[in-house]
């Protein structure tokens, strides 16, 4: 097992009627701005439940926070939180206002364009203390230290980490993600299993506790994953999800193993480029990387194929082919599809490594040996 320091300060406040713990969890003494969406919130009573809780303390609102949030929009905020003197901040909704508002939690204090923390990887040596109400299991981002932001302008999409931003509490309550369509719903079992996957399929360093635990996640969301589908407003299918994404992307999984982000930085050009939701470009990219990248993850790919999808033989080859072929059957068995000409794009690819390498991506892979050509090698494997 590889060498790691572990820590995760977020506060997990889980269950129903969750909500209404805020009014603990929350500062008196302190100026509240809260963030939310682009409006999911008033349609579904949660926004209600937020401010009741809220009664009595000093805060202001910002909504419009958009999925993918924008630079743009986030700068508004901070505008706004730098003139009204605000020291906390409140996200309510799915991972992209909780990204929104890590960012602006860093950037209100960041002298300087604010931009640099993603784009210059700028140290934050300074953050706003935040809280969040997670409507949407998926991301991790609830007890995590990472936000992803998306800036028109450049038409770009990057990712900062720093433990300053960890949320101090994370409020989660599986009844408020019933009103989640299919779409959203399988983006959210998709991006967890996702995390996992990034995680666990790499090199055996001998750490079967993590490796266990990531099968488990995996395990978990194979199994709630129709039946949250067949009934969406199951509260104990709802609660097993959300409690797996918290526990895909909460660092747990990653202590002393090696870790390949290859799918998901592929994916975060996806989405600058084309549009495509998050989970939507980790549904195509995923199987393309793990056929291009098969030799480098064999140990950890038979393992995979024996221990969570239960399939036995002597052929590895086989074994790794039908493996790959059964993660990709199960995104498409939650309607999530798995190949861009699904989406219509065939042009412009060739763009992707390219990005990568000018952003300072590359190389990717546990091994440092994904390049560009790598990368165009998976994006064809994508295309048809
Ligand atoms: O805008 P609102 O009104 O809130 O509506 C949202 C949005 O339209 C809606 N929604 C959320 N909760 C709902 C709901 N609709 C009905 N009922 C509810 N309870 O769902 C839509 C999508 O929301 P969004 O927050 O964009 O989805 P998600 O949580 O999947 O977040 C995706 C973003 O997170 C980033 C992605 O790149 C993407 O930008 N990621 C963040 C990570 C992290 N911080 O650790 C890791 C991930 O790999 C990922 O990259
Ligand atoms: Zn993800």
């Amino acid at each position: 097992m590889q060498n790691f320091r572990f820590s995760n300060p977020t506060e997990i406040v889980f269950g129903r009627g969750s909500i209404a713990e805020l009014a603990t969890l929350i500062p008196r003494n302190k100026k509240i701005l809260m963030l939310y969406g682009s409006g999911s919130i008033k349609r579904n009573g949660v926004y209600d439940q937020v401010m009741e809780a809220l009664r009595g303390t000093d805060f202001l609102e910002f909504g419009g926070i958009e999925p993918n949030p924008r630079h743009e929009t986030c700068m508004k905020a901070v505008e706004l939180a730098r003139k009204e003197k605000v020291d906390f901040l409140l996200s309510v909704g799915g991972g992209s206002v909780l990204d929104g508002t890590k960012y602006i939690a860093a950037a209100v204090p960041f002298a300087g364009d604010p931009w640099d923390i993603l784009a210059r990887k700028a140290t934050v040596n300074e953050a706003l203390p935040l809280g969040c109400v997670l409507t949407l299991p998926a991301t991790g981002s609830e007890s995590n230290g990472f936000s992803v932001v998306s800036r028109d302008a450049t038409n770009e999409k990057l990712a900062f980490y720093s433990p300053l931003v960890y949320p101090k509490f994370a409020v989660l309550d599986p009844a408020v993600t019933v009103t989640l369509d299919a779409r959203q719903t399988a983006n959210g079992i998709v991006d967890a299993y996702a995390h996992v996957l990034e995680q666990y399929l790499t090199y055996d360093v001998n750490a079967p506790l993590q490796d266990r635990q990531a099968e488990a996640i995996l395990l978990t969301l194979i199994e709630e994953g129709p039946k949250v589908l067949a009934k969406p407003d199951d509260y104990d299918v709802r609660a097993n999800i959300m409690w797996c994404a918290t526990n895909a992307l909460n660092g747990l999984i990653a202590c002393g193993v090696p870790q390949d982000w290859t799918t998901h930085m592929i994916g975060h050009e996806l989405t600058a480029l084309y549009g495509l939701d998050h989970a939507q470009t980790l549904a195509v990219v995923f199987p393309a990387t793990l056929r291009r990248l098969r030799a480098n993850k064999r140990e950890k790919l038979l393992r995979y194929a024996r221990r969570v999808w239960n399939l036995t033989g002597d052929s590895p080859d086989s074994l790794i082919d039908q493996a790959i072929d059964r993660t990709e059957n199960f995104f498409r068995s939650l309607g999530v599809k798995t190949r861009l000409e699904a989406y219509g794009i065939r042009d412009g690819l060739e763009r992707i490594p390219e990005r990568l390498k000018n952003n300072g991506s590359l190389p990717l892979g546990e091994r440092g040996d994904v390049d560009e050509s790598v990368v165009r090698d998976i994006l064809n494997l994508c295309a048809v």
